[in-house]
């Protein structure tokens, strides 16, 4: 595992991509190149007097430019002072956090389940996968959401190459429906050895770890819950484990097996 660091990075690029979500690169941070789809970092956000900092999953690296990019959207305090970020200012970045997803086995079909703010993680975990030899023909994105508006950076994926499975609730786009009805779908139709990779709502996690489970079929979901100090001492973001006792989301997670925690 990376060493994990504290350093001051600077906001080079930022995009709005709709009314309350966006899209901001920082650099220079000099541990770009160890970071691994489903890690996160943690940001003080500058001009807000929140006492804790942020925890958001990296979207893409470019370790050329030794920066990364966040994709967020706004919830509360924290995130409304995010927005009004502008080129050239400075925040606090401690990272990388977390652990990251593994690779699948060469031969596994593999399902990308993704809704909302957990887009990103996802999107870099497919990117990443494509990157290292892996077929995009192999890789089926679901991305849900309840309506149009939910699903962003479309042609940022389109432009992997992979089979991308839209799915909205009020059917504004793509299949009507929820995520994992077409999830199910593809688990029925598609023979051979499968794997799924899932972030999103805690209810869409939920419903992804049980038909996996049903379905016996291995995978991860990324979990979020409030992270006061993200580096596994305050035990703010703990979760119950199904074999007995707790875990700590900052430090054995992000990332879990699919059946090791009770959603
Ligand atoms: C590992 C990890 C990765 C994340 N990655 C992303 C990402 O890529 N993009 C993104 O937009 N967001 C991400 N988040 C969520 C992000 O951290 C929160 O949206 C942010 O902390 C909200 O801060 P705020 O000050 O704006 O809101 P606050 O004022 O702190 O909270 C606003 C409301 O949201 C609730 N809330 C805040 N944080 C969380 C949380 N983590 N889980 C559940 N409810 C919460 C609060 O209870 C409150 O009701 C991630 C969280 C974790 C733990
Ligand atoms: S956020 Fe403090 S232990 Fe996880």
């Amino acid at each position: 595992m990376s060493k994990i660091v504290i350093e001051n990075v600077s906001v080079v690029k930022k995009k709005k991509l709709t009314p309350d979500c966006f899209a901001i690169t920082v650099a220079p941070f000099s541990k770009v190149k160890s970071i691994r789809p489903g890690q996160f970092v943690h940001l003080q956000i500058p001009n807000c007097n929140l006492f804790f900092r942020r925890a958001f999953s990296v979207y893409s690296v470019n370790t050329e430019e030794k920066s990364l990019e966040i994709l967020f959207k706004v919830f509360g305090r924290g995130t409304a002072a995010m927005a009004s970020l502008k080129k050239g200012n400075r925040l606090s970045l401690l990272g990388p956090l977390g652990s990251s997803f593994r690779k699948p086995k060469k031969n596994e079909l593999i399902g990308l389940i993704a809704g909302g703010v957990g887009f990103p993680p996802i999107y870099y975990l497919s990117r990443f996968l494509i990157e290292n030899g892996f077929d995009p023909k192999k890789l089926f994105f679901f991305y849900g959401g309840r309506g149009r508006s939910d699903l962003i950076e479309l042609a940022r994926l389109k432009k992997l190459g992979l089979n991308s499975v839209l799915v909205t609730e009020d059917g504004s786009l793509g299949i009507k429906g929820l995520v994992t009805s077409a999830v199910e779908k593809w688990f029925l139709e598609n023979k051979g050895s499968k794997v799924v990779y899932s972030c999103g709502p805690e209810g869409m996690l939920k419903a992804v770890d049980q038909l996996a489970q049903q379905y016996n079929i291995p995978g991860q979901i990324s979990l979020e819950a409030p992270m006061p100090c993200g580096v596994g001492i305050c035990l703010g973001c703990i979760k119950p484990l199904k074999s007995g006792g707790y875990t700590r989301v900052c430090k054995e997670g992000p990332i879990f097996e699919i059946g090791e925690i009770i959603l």
